[in-house]
């Protein structure tokens, strides 16, 4: 089952977005966030007039026509490849004519020569990155034209690409010729309209009656989205599960992880919490990371050589 706007497929036994062939590398519901592999941008120059463009990818994509997703600006970042080029991301769709997207921004990388450009240096020689802020809801890439007379041998495409901010290192060979590239991007989602306006905060989500209120689950919490309009669930403090599903919290039963719940004493789990008790006759000032010693008179402990 799915809420509208998160539709997963199945294609060759691989998940991707529902209507895409975009894949869905990872999926979690606390954080709510997706990895997803996404095209990368390009344009490639004309060997013979190595002034002009012969072919070009915007990377746009299909991958969010219900405005569910933004790009998580605290996971990505964006990064631009090419000897003399300006790359640039453009996202959130306008209804303006002339620009079809708005919010641009991007970096300039040059480079003389193809030794110029260093393995494992993203610092504008070759390569550049740049952060991206948060709300941004699509990936549309997009070039200025510079004369590459010279480099089509080390650089004849210049590339442009969100990744994953530990997941990219240059590589001077990245600049040949390769359109076929995919990158691994974050996206973080959540309950949301269609647009800005229908999208709901947890204080309008708790009072509004017609929409379906998605925090379903016994012990769950409604957290307002950090990226974007609109709100997530999450279990409430104590409770594990999917707090989209009725019935999806359930109780932790902290005493089975002595790791994460720490009891130097008897550990007895409660409904949403849990007890850490010393046994009758022992004490400790905190059973939880101090361990229970015996609690005899002080007379019994000078009888018996106890300190
Ligand atoms: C490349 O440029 C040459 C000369 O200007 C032109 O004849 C050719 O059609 C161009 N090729 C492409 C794929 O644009
Ligand atoms: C660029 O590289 C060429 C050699 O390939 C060199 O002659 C020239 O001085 C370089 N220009 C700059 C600005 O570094
Ligand atoms: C980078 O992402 C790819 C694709 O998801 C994954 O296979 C690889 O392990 C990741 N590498 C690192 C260093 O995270
Ligand atoms: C692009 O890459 C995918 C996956 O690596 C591959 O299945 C496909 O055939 C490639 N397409 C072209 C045109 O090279
Ligand atoms: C959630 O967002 C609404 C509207 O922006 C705001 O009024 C409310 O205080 C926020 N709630 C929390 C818990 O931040
Ligand atoms: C949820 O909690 C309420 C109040 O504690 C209870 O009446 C109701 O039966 C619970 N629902 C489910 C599905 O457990």
């Amino acid at each position: 089952c799915f809420r509208k706007g998160f539709e997963i497929e199945c294609i060759n036994n691989s998940p991707v977005l529902a209507g895409t062939s975009i894949h869905v590398v990872h999926l979690s519901g606390d954080p709510a966030e997706s990895l997803v592999m996404l095209p990368v941008g390009w344009q490639c120059y004309n060997t013979s007039s190595p002034d002009k463009v012969e072919a070009s990818s915007h990377g746009e994509t299909e991958m969010n026509k219900h405005g569910v997703y933004r790009l998580s600006n605290t996971h990505n970042m964006l990064v631009i490849l090419g000897c003399n080029t300006m790359g640039n991301i453009g996202s959130v769709r306008t209804t303006r004519d002339v620009d079809e997207y708005s919010y641009y921004m991007g970096c300039m990388t040059f480079c003389n020569y193809s030794a110029t450009a260093q393995d494992g240096l993203c610092a504008s020689v070759g390569c550049c990155h740049v952060d991206i802020p948060p709300g941004l809801t699509h990936n549309y890439f997009y070039f200025r034209v510079y004369d590459h007379t010279g480099m089509m041998d080390f650089s004849p495409c210049d590339y442009a690409f969100l990744v994953d901010r530990t997941n990219y290192t240059f590589r001077r060979s990245d600049l040949l010729r390769d359109t076929n590239r995919t990158s691994p991007v974050w996206l973080d989602w959540a309950i949301r309209g269609d647009d800005d306006s229908t999208s709901l905060s947890c204080a309008e989500a708790a009072k509004a009656t017609t929409t379906e209120y998605a925090c379903v689950s016994n012990h769950s919490d409604c957290v307002n989205a950090t990226n974007g309009p609109g709100y997530n669930c999450r279990c409430s403090k104590g409770y594990q599960g999917n707090a989209y599903l009725v019935n999806g919290c359930s109780n932790i039963d902290e005493c089975a992880d002595p790791a994460k719940y720490p009891c130097k004493g008897v550990c007895r789990d409660t409904e949403g919490s849990y007890q850490c008790t010393c046994g009758p006759g022992y004490g400790s000032d905190d059973p939880k990371t101090q361990r229970c010693t015996p609690k005899f008179p002080l007379a019994a402990q000078i009888c018996i050589g106890v300190q």
